[in-house]
């Protein structure tokens, strides 16, 4: 059974996972004990794209910032993928002082834990296989992500959303008459960020391949504080930025130009 995502725009979800995680990393200096949590983080490779998956993205990106104070908490209720994200990390080389843990949980347990700690500082993914908390669980409870980023002002957030998932939710919704869309379980992209206790949001699009119908995914990124600036190499645009707004006007209504019509950088470019 596939759980990882899979396709070929997976090196560029990474590529933003990347950006955001060495944004953080160098931006907090001043504070130290930096806290990471991945709420899905897989096995650490990625079977389909074949590239690195978060977690040993996160793991290099510590050691590119040379940080000897960070922690990390990796998640996934897969059994076998914690067990092959545990032998991936121990034979790589440990930068000092990095701490981690992979736990095997339905990952709403680690967002109430979450709750239940004193204020923290770091960066937390959401990655999940599906949009809002999903029947089968396998999403994300945005609510209670909600609470907990409310509780740690300073733990900045990326979320990965699926827009095929979502789009497909909102025509079976039509079917049987309801607006989910006003439900904060499975919001629209508007509402996902309005959900949010985050002052700035970057985003990133990814197109579904040439000729294939998908509606393609986005990052979102929200942080408190320091802004950033556009990362267009990576296809990171701020959400108040003309590019940002095309962008969530086509993953919310299907409608507008091409959202990256016209940015600085229309394909995506290994900086
Ligand atoms: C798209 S994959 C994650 C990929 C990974 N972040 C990467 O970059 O390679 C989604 C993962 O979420 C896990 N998952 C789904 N629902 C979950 C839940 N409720 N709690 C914890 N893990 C969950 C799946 O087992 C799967 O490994």
């Amino acid at each position: 059974m596939r759980t990882q995502g899979h396709g070929i725009t997976t090196p560029e979800k990474e590529e933003a996972f990347r950006s955001f995680f060495e944004g953080n990393l160098n931006a907090s200096r001043a504070f130290s004990h930096f806290l990471h949590v991945d709420l899905n983080c897989g096995s650490g490779w990625n079977e389909d794209a074949l590239c690195l998956g978060s977690p040993l993205v996160f793991l290099n990106a510590v050691k590119r910032a040379r940080r000897a104070d960070v922690g990390a908490v990796f998640v996934d209720q897969d059994p076998v993928a914690c067990e092959s994200l545990r032998e991936r990390l121990r034979r790589e080389i440990q930068p000092p002082g990095f701490a981690w843990s992979v736990c095997c949980q339905d990952n709403r347990r680690t967002l109430e834990l979450l709750l239940r700690e004193p204020e923290r500082f770091g960066s937390l993914i959401a990655d999940p296989n599906g949009h809002g908390r999903g029947k089968a669980g396998n999403g994300t409870d945005y609510r209670l992500l909600a609470k907990v980023l409310a509780r740690h002002v300073r733990m900045d957030v990326a979320i990965n959303v699926n827009l095929n998932l979502l789009w497909q939710m909102r025509g079976w919704n039509r079917a049987r008459g309801a607006d989910v869309f006003k439900a904060d379980d499975q919001p629209g992209i508007r509402e996902l960020i309005g959900m949010m206790p985050k002052e700035h949001w970057h985003v990133q699009f990814r197109s579904p391949p040439r000729g294939s119908p998908g509606r393609g995914f986005l990052v979102l990124i929200g942080r408190n504080g320091v802004n950033f600036k556009d990362h267009a190499a990576r296809g990171i645009y701020r959400v108040n930025s003309p590019t940002g707004q095309r962008i969530i006007k086509y993953a919310d209504t299907g409608r507008g130009e091409h959202p990256l019509a016209g940015a600085s950088q229309q394909q995506f470019a290994f900086a």
